[in-house]
């Protein structure tokens, strides 16, 4: 990357997303995406930004001496930031507050080659499920923080609408949220079964029950 005079660079625009003038927004909004996470490391520090760095296939776009690593994914400035925080102690095990953050991706192909791609790096998922609503691969960063790469199993509003009617009826509660085997689940697919079975609760309870999933 080239190194630019910190004096040579100021952007063009301001907000060239989208500027609404006074009184054009008449009601509440809501946001339009999550943004960034702020995680706070010591000791794993350089552990933890090649966690993300390798797991979302990213880059890092500043890094402050002071103990700040800025990764990115995409065109945003960041999205994920490593905070070295000397002699900040871990959470306790049963802890309140943020349980994992879930990084949705475009199909399950892609799901897979995560997972085939970190496994390479030694990182292994902690839980492999199919919820019903998704199909979720739950991996542990070096500070023990749980990330979730997952797909939703349907569109986004059929996905909403079997939630709301389905996922806590008594029928699929009776098979519960299913956990399968991932290196199974990559065979399967490489074999060529289709995502319609893969990524369906029932198909995958059945895999499961038959010891193929
Ligand atoms: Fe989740």
């Amino acid at each position: 990357m080239d190194i630019i005079n910190p004096t040579d660079f100021r952007p063009d625009e301001v907000a060239p997303i989208r500027v609404d003038p006074p009184g054009k927004v008449t009601s509440m909004p809501s946001p339009t995406k999550l943004h960034h996470l702020h995680i706070f490391s010591d000791e794993n520090y350089d552990k933890m930004v090649e966690f993300y760095k390798r797991l979302f296939n990213a880059e890092i776009v500043r890094v402050n001496p002071n103990g700040l690593t800025f990764i990115t994914y995409d065109d945003h400035d960041h999205r994920v930031v490593i905070i070295k925080r000397p002699g900040a102690k871990r959470k306790p095990k049963n802890f309140i507050g943020v349980s994992h953050q879930a990084y949705c991706y475009s199909s399950l192909g892609e799901l897979i080659y995560v997972y085939k791609r970190m496994k390479t790096w030694g990182y292994a998922p902690v839980w492999t499920v199919n919820h019903g609503n998704s199909t979720s691969f739950y991996y542990e960063d070096p500070d023990g923080n749980q990330v979730e790469t997952m797909l939703d199993n349907f569109s986004p509003s059929d996905t909403k609408e079997y939630k709301r009617h389905y996922q806590w009826s008594e029928e699929f509660t009776a098979m519960g949220n299913p956990t399968f085997d991932a290196d199974k689940m990559v065979k399967l697919y490489e074999s060529g079964v289709p995502d319609s079975v893969l990524l369906d609760h029932t198909e995958v309870c059945k895999l499961i029950k038959a010891g193929k999933l």
